[in-house]
């Protein structure tokens, strides 16, 4: 049991912010799943949000069943941050998340996102600012720093648990590395044992079971943040919670599973986005779940150019007919097309490599 100030959380195990992905939709799916302890939408700009406009209010959206949720801020206006926390809170977020880890230009230009790991004091009384204004909890997630000569994260977290921030995000690599290099689990039980009381929650590159609890043994981190690797394998959670409980690995979800749990993204995109918009937007989420179907090029290119839930259908129809070929007499994938260490299985226990995870391209391609 983990606790962010008075939210008490079903399980460590967090679903990092991916702008552009981790919508409504991706978050229901998921959850389904099971194993989550906490969700956090990607980031709202707090000017934006105060002024109501259509698009932040779209990326807030969300039902009784996405719970427990934080709403992740960026800014760097204390007063706009803390008007939006505001009415945050009053729309229902369990949590408000202040992004200080964000290294795109257009953030950090205006002081928000890594920039604010640069100034301590600062960053504190912006934070300090939301606290002192909202019940719920208030949390923050940073980089290691801004690049290896400033690694800033461990003080700045003891500032943040001091004006009252409930818990600390972190990903173990700085913002000069963007997403290259490895993840510095030093650097993130530098940040654990820089905080007296605050859960410290580590993140980055976590693609399996394993991963995530070397991460919490090496670290000492309080739980585990995951974001390409939900993508990779939606199940991850759960996974994940089974291996840390029992040692044990449970068995892959079968082909079939995979599908229904493809086929339930796309209804809930429609549900939430509409149909054209929703099959458009997730021409980029299918290869994602097609990753683990087996030989699936033929889907891929189809599901290119989705427009509608029964054009879907279609492409599924066809792409089993077309995977039959792939296949031994009891339905299972031939071995010669199984997963292999360039296609990493979950079962295999190898750690996929990053660049099994690639990062969606789009306009935040350097988080
Ligand atoms: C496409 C993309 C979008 C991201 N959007 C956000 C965001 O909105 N807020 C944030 O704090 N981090 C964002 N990140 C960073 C992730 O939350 C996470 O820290 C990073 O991907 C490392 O974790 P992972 O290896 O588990 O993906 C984004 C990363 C990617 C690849």
């Amino acid at each position: 049991m983990l606790r962010l100030g008075a939210l008490e959380l079903a399980s460590n195990l967090f679903l990092s912010p991916l702008a552009g992905y981790t919508n409504l939709p991706f978050r229901l799916t998921i959850r389904e799943l099971g194993g989550l302890g906490l969700c956090t939408t990607e980031l709202v700009n707090a000017r934006s949000l105060i002024e109501k406009r259509d698009k932040a209010l779209k990326l807030i959206e969300s039902n009784a069943r996405d719970r427990p949720l934080a709403v992740q801020l960026f800014g760097a206006v204390p007063e706009e941050m803390r008007d939006a926390a505001q009415c945050l809170e009053s729309l229902g977020a369990d949590a408000i998340d202040i992004n200080m880890g964000c290294p795109v230009r257009k953030v950090c230009r205006v002081g928000g996102g890594s920039a604010m790991m640069s100034e301590l004091s600062k960053t504190a009384a912006l934070a300090q600012g939301i606290v002192r204004v909202v019940r719920v909890p208030v949390t923050a997630k940073m980089r290691l720093g801004w690049d290896d000569a400033n690694l800033t994260a461990p003080d700045l977290a003891r500032a943040l648990e001091d004006v009252g921030v409930s818990a600390v995000f972190i990903h173990g690599r700085t913002r000069e590395q963007g997403f290259g290099g490895c993840v510095n689990l030093a650097g993130i039980r530098a940040v654990v044992d820089a905080v007296r009381r605050i859960p410290v929650i580590g993140n980055g590159e976590v693609t399996t079971p394993q991963a995530a609890k070397r991460m919490l043994d090496e670290t000492g981190c309080a739980g585990v943040s995951i974001g390409r690797g939900a993508f990779y394998n939606p199940w991850i959670f759960r996974q994940t919670e089974a291996f840390l409980a029992s040692g044990e690995l449970p068995s892959e979800p079968p082909f079939e599973e995979r599908v229904r749990v493809m086929c339930r993204h796309l209804d809930l995109m429609i549900e939430v986005f509409g149909e054209t918009h929703g099959c458009r937007m997730f021409r980029k989420v299918a290869p994602w779940h097609a990753k683990r179907l087996g030989p699936a090029v033929e889907f891929k290119r189809r599901v290119a150019s989705l427009s509608s839930r029964a054009q879907f259908d279609d492409v599924l129809a066809e792409y089993r007919a077309w995977r039959a070929q792939f296949l031994d007499d009891r339905g299972e994938l031939l071995p010669r097309f199984a997963p292999t260490p360039s296609n990493p299985s979950f079962m295999t226990g190898e750690p996929a490599a990053p660049s099994a995870i690639p990062t969606p391209r789009g306009p935040v391609e350097t988080w």
